[in-house]
């Protein structure tokens, strides 16, 4: 009998030790997938302020990019989005900060085009990729590494575009004499410029009006003001412009949209006894509406999606070790530009319905 116990419980023994050899196996073979690393790609985007619109639309559409390959892919993407309140110290700092946290690249738009060697040498000296957008570093810097990329448009062709809305306009003889209020011949206009220094200020606001004028049309400047994108500082420059011409503005040429749109709400708030024709650029939400209704002339539409997305699609490329798409157009192994577009009363529908 006791032979039997001694038999049984051994047996129940073996089996035990069987049991808790196969869960061993088993679990550890669990805690080994489990513990192999999701892949991850950390990206840095450092924005020159946090309060611009168009730059904010881009960003948008770079987290909704990763959102989305997060899913299709199963890799874990960290997206990280700070704003500089326009100080390049700021930004100086909040790069270095990345780096130290092994982010696998930078997406910079800088606060000042002319000062990125702060950044680009703790990338370099830390082998972190770095893709500037939207302001556009001097070319010496983007030569000085091949780690070093930039994602923009080409600020001639929206100026020549904006030019194109205008001379379109004035070509149909009604639309002229409507425009051209006091009938001599020439259109009294003002500029609102964006920041001084910036790529797109001093070259839309110069191919513009030297495009409308080589088309052959007249024009009078009346005043220029910088506005800095914005459309509050853009309010307050056109009430006194309209101020100190309360009868002359004939038309309002702006670097971007906010800027055109402030001109608007100036113009409505003085009671501007003329309609002077409007122009912007960049196609934002606030502008599409005031065109569909009639209010704004004309944009020039600015691709934050397209923008965005390829400065993704780089990113992610990068921070996999893999090779950029082939979809991806490069000039110079460099820079990549989206085309700009017309936007007026007759297409706007097709920009309301695409979801820029
Ligand atoms: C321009 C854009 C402006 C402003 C600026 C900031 O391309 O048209 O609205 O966003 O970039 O750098």
């Amino acid at each position: 009998m006791m032979k039997r116990i001694r038999h049984y419980c051994s047996l129940l023994l073996t089996n035990a030790v069987i049991l808790s050899a196969v869960m061993m196996v088993f679990l550890s073979g669990c805690t080994s997938s489990a513990q192999t690393p999701v892949k991850e790609v950390k990206i840095a985007v450092l924005t020159y302020d946090e309060y611009d619109t168009f730059v904010n639309s881009i960003t948008k559409h770079m987290t909704k990019w990763c959102r989305q390959k997060e899913k299709e892919e199963g890799v874990r993407i960290t997206i990280d989005i700070v704003g500089a309140k326009k100080s390049q110290l700021t930004q100086n700092d909040q790069a270095r900060k990345f780096i130290t946290e092994k982010y696998d690249v930078l997406c910079v738009n800088l606060v000042d085009r002319t000062d990125a060697s702060g950044i680009i040498d703790k990338a370099m000296a830390n082998d972190v990729p770095i893709i500037f957008f939207n302001r556009e570093p001097v070319e010496e810097d983007l030569a000085r590494w091949n780690k070093l990329y930039y994602v923009g448009a080409i600020a001639r062709q929206s100026g020549e575009l904006q030019a194109k809305i205008i001379t379109d306009a004035l070509s149909d003889p009604d639309k002229y004499s409507e425009i051209d209020v006091n009938g001599n011949g020439t259109i009294q206009y003002v500029i609102l410029e964006g920041e001084a220094g910036h790529q797109d200020t001093l070259v839309r606001t110069n191919v513009c009006t030297t495009t409308v004028v080589n088309s052959g049309y007249a024009l009078e400047k009346l005043g220029d003001e910088y506005a800095n994108w914005d459309r509050d500082q853009a309010k307050t420059k056109m009430l006194e412009l309209a101020d100190r011409y309360p009868f002359q503005i004939e038309m309002v040429i702006a670097n971007n949209d906010d800027m055109a749109l402030g001109a608007l709400d100036a113009l409505k708030e003085c009671n501007y006894p003329l309609d002077p024709f409007v122009v912007g650029i960049n196609g934002t939400e606030d502008a599409l509406e005031a065109i569909r209704t009639m209010k704004l002339d004309g944009s020039v539409f600015n691709d934050a999606k397209g923008q965005g997305e390829t400065i993704m699609e780089m990113a992610y490329a990068m921070g996999m070790n893999e090779s950029f798409p082939a979809t991806i157009e490069f000039a110079f192994d460099k820079y990549v530009f989206t085309p700009y577009n017309i936007i007026t009363y007759d297409n706007v529908q097709q920009y309301l319905t695409d979801e820029n």
